[in-house]
């Protein structure tokens, strides 16, 4: 998401603060902008689209010299991508200048509180609240007064603020969103990530949760919200630069994979109420428009649609309307019945992919109620729908999808449990049970996340496997659609998703010793039923795989070659956890083979063609 970069020192800091910027460009981004400290003043350049266009801005009208400064490379969440709302933000007099990554969950009433009090808005942001809390607070030190914002604000912050009355000082402070220091000589850094300052210094210093830290050419301090002075624990990078912009990961989709449970935290965050219970009214839908639907229809493409399968199962059993799921491709040209008390539900993280947005457009034209899913703000799905759901992965920039499903997944689980609640049809507390399962999946993730080294090791036994089958029933199947599908895609083999109870009806002829089966058995309703359908797999003489929960591992090893297993939680939710040992298998399959598993062949990442 957002790229923070800031410089304290003797050298001019525009120079360092664009290729800072650049360096960040990985974590995608709408608008970019500098804010540079001048004697007694501090002056702000912001520029819709790339860091090519600031600095063409810049060209037009350069910013006087400086030597300490803020970049900011801003992916839009409140407020659409656009100059205006682009980074550094500033309060009414000019002389306070806020960098924020993350969200500010209670924005909205500290916004109002603002007002209130006599403060104007520039801009659309959360982030804009922070430099108005500011400048309340002109006469604390600036530390203290951004110890007293932290204490304010829920959510996920990374922050990096200057003040015009405090020369050469930049303090930071982190809740959620990550901050790190660059501790160079007689001149220090503060960056979102390592990449930014990685060519001019290799010592760093992590700044933790709840922590402000204050640089100056020379000094680094941290502190705790209370003001207490901690130790400075100083580490020394030993990747390169493109190792560092991967993390530490040996490639994007790993560290995407890896990024799962922080992708789920964004994505429901403010979305679960205290009492247990969701809430979307985000959407900004009358609950009488959600009561009057008689008919949903999920439209999408690709693993975008193995999320709709995922929903079509949810909507039907949690809120009882009867849900169809099409490709996007064939629901536009296949006349479907749609009338104005229908929802159409299009999928898309890119927010582009041209068959969707057809398959949106058409079913508008119809005059249905449009929800759009979808990982990009003001992307042209969002733009087309009466309502729009925001996955919050963050960039995606691995081509297969990973944290963008799994965030779809929780998406649409939410939207499900608000639909349920709206229209009455589970009572509360069973939605506050299911609410509650959801808001753990990012613990259940991380330990599903765990197994990756084991099933690295399986995946060397299936390097020369060309024939793989994916099984699974109810919620467990579009696992297997989605498990089948990063198999292909990045491994190149031909792999086959299928329902488990389906096989007998053809395509069993072509299991035969060599052919390897993964079965998906986490839907406890069905287990037992898709157990016995791997039994039919071995007979023939198939290698078997199973993915089961926790406990169940007996059941699963009578049958099974190998036994993965996920943490237990109710159906269709474990969907979330059920894909995770899925993508590992292909991604460690794919590696084993020496493939580039970030650009496969043939593929793009938006699909914008029919
Ligand atoms: C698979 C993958 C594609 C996309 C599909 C739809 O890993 O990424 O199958 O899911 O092209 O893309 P969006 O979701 O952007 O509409």
């Amino acid at each position: 998401m957002c790229g923070i970069v800031g410089y304290v020192g003797p050298r001019p800091v525009v120079e360092l603060l664009i290729p800072g910027l650049a360096r960040l460009e990985y974590r995608g981004y709408d608008s970019a902008g500098l804010a540079i400290q001048q004697q007694d003043s501090i002056a702000v350049i912001k520029q819709v689209g790339r860091i090519a266009d600031l600095e063409h801005a810049l060209s037009l009208s350069p910013l006087p010299e400086g030597h300490t400064g803020i970049g900011h490379t801003r992916w839009a969440t409140h407020g659409a991508p656009n100059t205006i709302n682009a980074h550094p933000h500033r309060d009414c007099t000019g002389s306070v200048i806020v960098a924020h990554n993350g969200i500010i969950e209670n924005w909205a009433d500290l916004r109002s509180e603002l007002i209130a009090g006599g403060h104007e808005f520039a801009s659309d942001t959360d982030t804009e609240v922070v430099a108005h809390m500011l400048e309340d607070l002109a006469d604390l030190p600036l530390a203290e007064a951004v110890r007293s914002v932290m204490k304010r604000t829920d959510g996920a912050l990374a922050l990096v603020v200057m003040r015009a009355s405090d020369p050469d000082l930049l303090v930071g402070a982190r809740r959620g969103s990550p901050l790190v220091v660059g501790k160079g000589d007689g001149e220090n850094f503060l960056a979102s990530d390592i990449p930014a300052f990685l060519e001019h210094t290799r010592r760093m210093v992590v700044v933790d949760e709840d922590r402000v830290v204050e640089i100056t050419k020379e000094s680094i301090r941290i502190t705790d919200l209370e003001g207490t002075e901690l130790p400075l624990e100083e580490r020394v990078i030993e990747w390169d630069l493109e190792a560092a912009e991967k993390g530490g990961f040996s490639t994007f989709m790993e560290k995407e994979i890896h990024e799962q449970p922080r992708a789920i935290t964004d994505t429901l965050r403010g979305r679960i109420r205290r009492d247990g219970l969701v809430d979307l009214s985000e959407l900004g839908l009358d609950p009488e428009r959600l009561r009057i639907v008689d008919k949903v229809y999920v439209v999408a493409c690709g693993t975008s649609f193995h999320a709709a399968m995922m929903a079509k199962y949810a909507i039907e059993r949690w809120v009882r309307l009867p849900v169809e799921i099409d490709i996007a491709s064939e629901f536009r040209y296949r006349d479907p019945v749609l009338d104005s008390n229908s929802l159409v539900i299009a999928i898309s993280q890119s927010g582009e992919t041209i068959d969707t947005m057809a398959a949106a457009r058409y079913a508008k034209a119809q005059g249905c109620l449009l929800i759009g899913v979808t990982n990009v703000v003001d992307s042209a799905l969002a733009r087309e729908s009466n309502a729009v759901l925001y996955t919050r992965a963050g960039p995606e920039i691995g081509v297969a999808a990973t944290k963008t499903f799994t965030t779809q997944l929780v998406a649409l689980q939410l939207l499900g449990l608000y639909l349920a609640q709206v229209r009455g049809s589970r009572d509360e507390g069973s939605l506050v049970h299911l609410a509650a399962a959801v808001r753990s999946l990012p613990k259940l993730v991380e330990e599903a996340l765990q197994a990756s080294t084991d099933i690295e090791d399986i995946s060397q036994k299936f390097a020369h496997t060309r024939d793989v089958f994916f099984l699974g029933r109810s919620g467990d199947f579009p696992v297997a659609m989605e498990g089948a599908l990063k198999l292909k895609e990045i491994a190149y083999l031909r792999a086959e998703g299928y329902a488990a109870g389906e096989m007998k009806h053809g395509p069993i002829a072509l299991i035969e010793p060599g052919v390897l089966v993964v079965g998906v058995a986490t839907d406890t309703h069905v287990r037992a039923k898709t157990i016995s359908n791997m039994q039919e797999m071995k007979a023939r003489g198939a290698t078997i795989v199973m993915v089961v929960e926790r406990g169940h591992e007996q059941e699963a090893e009578e049958v099974a070659d190998h036994v993965l297993t996920v943490p237990p939680g109710p159906d269709l939710i474990c969907t979330v956890t059920a894909v995770v040992p899925l993508q590992l298998l292909a991604y460690h399959i794919a590696t084993a083979h020496g493939l580039d598993v970030d650009k496969p062949r043939n593929l793009a990442k938006t699909v914008t063609v029919e």
